[in-house]
């Protein structure tokens, strides 16, 4: 299959690809329906574990039943929490954590991801993260919290020191305003 450069979550799921080994711990911070979690919890293997997160009882009841016909349910922990409450609920020492922002696809669009609690959930994520872990973060400023997240991001993530961690945004250049944008953050060795 030719490779095609398709999306923000392409890019993304690209880095953790490499990013993420058989036996590590790492965060699926947007649940949803539960693809990403999915793909974390074969990544990780049966000695690895997934801690995912969603504020909608919905979006993990869809996870669960996803991992449950995958028989995977055993290496993933279904948090009905937010992600700003991240520190309280995953062991430091990470591999990777997972962000893709905005609602539930299919689900209520008044129910989207928030810039303060993005902002707060993207902090404790750093301070998580194990050296040489990764976050990445699909942001979609199509809409108006989206373009607060994504300002924040930017600013925010710029601000970071060289010296503990790189910092990448990807940008569609060519297809006009709104399009989603991938940001990947590694800490240093
Ligand atoms: C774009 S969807 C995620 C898609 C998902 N990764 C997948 O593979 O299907 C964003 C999700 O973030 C959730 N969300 C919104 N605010 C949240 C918060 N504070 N903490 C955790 N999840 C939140 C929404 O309920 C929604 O299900």
């Amino acid at each position: 299959m030719p490779y095609e450069l398709k999306s923000a979550r392409y890019l993304a799921r690209d880095i953790l690809l490499r990013a993420v080994r058989p036996g590590d711990t790492v965060v699926d911070a947007t649940m949803g329906n539960g693809h990403d979690t999915l793909f974390l919890a074969g990544q990780v293997g049966p000695e690895g574990h997934v801690y995912a997160f969603d504020i909608q009882a919905d979006a993990v009841e869809s996870t669960r039943k996803l991992l449950a016909e995958q028989n995977l349910s055993d290496r993933v922990t279904l948090l009905c929490r937010s992600h700003a409450e991240l520190v309280e609920a995953v062991p430091a020492g990470v591999a990777a954590v997972v962000f893709n922002l905005g609602w539930l696809p299919g689900g209520d669009h008044s129910i989207t991801t928030l810039c303060a609690s993005t902002e707060k959930a993207v902090s404790a994520a750093l301070e998580i993260l194990k050296p040489g872990g990764v976050v990445t973060v699909c942001a979609y400023p199509g809409h108006a919290e989206g373009t607060r997240e994504l300002e924040m991001l930017t600013d925010r993530l710029a601000s970071l020191s060289n010296r503990e961690y790189n910092v990448l945004r990807h940008t569609f250049l060519n297809a006009g305003p709104g399009a989603p944008e991938c940001f990947v953050i590694q800490k240093n060795f």
